[in-house]
């Protein structure tokens, strides 16, 4: 287990995480040419039409799983898992998820635009996951803002210790390397041979303003803790250009070297170790449609401990009965292999109809259950409009007596008169407005609403108070006048949820 890291790569979108990606898999030998995760052969189109969709959007859709290997200079080989996660704001859930699936994240930054709203955000979810971070300055290769500036944004911006791990020497037209403190030579790509940016070899001697940069950077920021970054409290810095492969080599090498091996986790019947012998693990993900062909739909299990057998028999708790799981999938960057084991810190692809749920727990006792992760109920959230206004006293009456009967749940927000209908499957749609006309004679038609899920809250009167007097406009009254917080994401639940601890967010209410 100790061979195994598990890593996401989360930036803002066009910081270069894509291109990093590549570089790391190319560099793991996983890959063999720049562009290859683009080229595709017929043999690989499962994957690559995936990945297309990604392209045309111009975003990352999905969080996708790469598995590549590395040899240590001593024969030992380590294992990387990345799971990339997608940069769009709209897919913040997706990437919390993932989040809770990994031991350890690197955060690209673009050298030039710095630390943008949205990654802040990222960071504070790494913070309260207690992820420790990696931190890659991308796109030194571009004039960007000073070496200095960057570090102190990168500090405040986490509440952390910065360490600079490398230097890059000049920067735009002036980039000439990046000189790697570890081994005090400027980096230059692995069997490289084109010219060095200009020059036949790496600069022998660095300029004299930035070798005093540099002392003064090693003098004023200290040691690299290997603890403290591991606690979360101090993130190692390394510049770079992934699209010019520089520093990539330094990044592996500092995942392997500095990054967790697989965590333990804390489960409602106490912490699971990765050494223990039960096969556990939890589902953070899935992913409905991943091959078009096939109309599949891929349940993401995080291996939390135990060795995983293919065909072996696992409770998932939403189920209460064991099923055997044939043909996992472990996620190659080439290609989709059929797994016959895996390990703790693995990610295993359970191919599934509806069966596994986000947020189950797997195991063969059926006595673990995880805790700590997001368990997202689907749902489905409508404004009614009503074509006659002068009908609102007959709409609340359906409302009430449609939501008692279960067919819907109903939300009367606590600003503005429009009502809200919550159904977990389209067809409860369909049955609501037929009821409508047919019972209450009320014509109404759905509109889009602009929440997307709901959840009860409970918790001390002062601290429900103080959470309405800074949501009002997220919150709503049920049919029995009780409190409801109205999300614009699940993502946004459980945002809310850790920063008032005090309060109970409920995905379900006892009737
Ligand atoms: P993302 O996944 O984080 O969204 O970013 P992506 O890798 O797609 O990179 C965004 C853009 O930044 C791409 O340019 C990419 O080539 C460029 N880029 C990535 N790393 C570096 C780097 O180290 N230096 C420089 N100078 N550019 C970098 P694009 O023009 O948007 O796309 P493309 O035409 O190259 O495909």
């Amino acid at each position: 287990m100790s061979n195994r890291r598990t890593f996401a790569i989360i930036s803002h979108p066009d910081a270069g995480k894509t291109t990093l990606t590549e570089k790391l898999l190319l560099q793991g030998g996983a890959i063999h040419l720049a562009g290859e995760v683009k080229a595709r052969g017929a043999a690989r189109r499962a994957r690559s039409d995936w990945m297309k969709i990604e392209q045309q959007r111009g975003i990352s859709v999905t969080s996708s799983v790469m598995t590549f290997e590395k040899a240590n200079p001593d024969g030992s080989v380590i294992t990387f898992n990345l799971l990339d996660t997608p940069g769009h704001e709209d897919f913040s859930e997706d990437t919390y998820r993932t989040l809770t699936a990994v031991d350890s994240a690197i955060m690209v930054i673009d050298a030039a635009k710095g630390i943008e709203p949205q990654t802040r955000k990222l960071f504070e979810v790494c913070r309260l996951r207690s992820v420790p971070i990696i931190t890659f300055v991308n796109k030194v290769d571009r004039e960007g803002r000073s070496v200095f500036e960057t570090l102190d944004e990168v500090a405040d911006a986490l509440a952390l210790d910065v360490v600079p791990m490398s230097w890059p020497i000049g920067m735009g037209g002036e980039f000439r390397g990046v000189l790697d403190f570890a081994t005090d030579t400027i980096s230059r790509p692995e069997g490289d041979s084109r010219e060095f940016l200009g020059l036949r070899e790496p600069p022998a001697d660095i300029p004299a303003e930035i070798a005093e940069e540099i002392e003064l950077a090693q003098a004023g920021y200290g040691e690299f803790d290997p603890v403290a970054y591991r606690h979360g409290d101090m993130t190692p810095v390394y510049f770079g250009s992934a699209l010019k492969n520089f520093g990539v080599a330094e990044l592996i090498d500092a995942i392997a070297k500095y990054a967790p091996p697989p965590r333990p986790q804390p489960s409602e019947q106490g912490t699971i170790e990765p050494s223990g012998k039960e096969v556990t693990g939890f589902i953070f993900k899935v992913q409905a449609n991943m091959d078009p062909q096939h109309r599949d739909r891929i349940a993401f299990m995080r291996l939390v401990s135990g060795t995983f057998k293919r065909g072996m028999k696992l409770t998932p708790s939403a189920l209460g009965k064991p099923v055997a799981i044939h043909s996992p999938i472990l996620f190659f960057a080439q290609d989709r292999a059929i797994a016959d084991t895996a390990e703790p810190g693995d990610i295993v692809g359970i191919p599934n109809h509806g069966t596994l749920r986000v947020g189950d727990t797997l195991s063969e006792s059926n006595k673990v259950r995880f805790t700590g992760l997001p368990n997202f109920a689907p749902e489905i959230l409508r404004r009614v409009a009503l074509k006659d206004p002068t009908k609102t006293k007959q709409l609340r009456k359906a409302l009430d007596d449609l939501s008692e009967e279960g067919v819907i749940q109903v939300f009367y927000p606590e600003i503005g008169g429009q009502w809200i209908v919550g159904v977990v499957g389209q067809l409860q749609l369909d049955v609501l407005i037929s009821r409508l006309e047919a019972e209450y004679k009320v014509e109404a038609v759905l509109e889009a609403a602009p929440f997307d899920t709901a959840r009860w809250l409970k918790g001390p009167d002062a601290a429900l108070k103080q959470f309405a007097d800074f949501n009002k406009s997220n919150l709503a009254k049920d049919r029995d006048g009780d409190p409801v917080f109205m999300a614009r994401s699940a993502w946004d639940v459980s945002y809310q949820q850790e920063k008032n601890p005090d309060l109970v967010f409920s995905a379900t209410k006892e009737r």
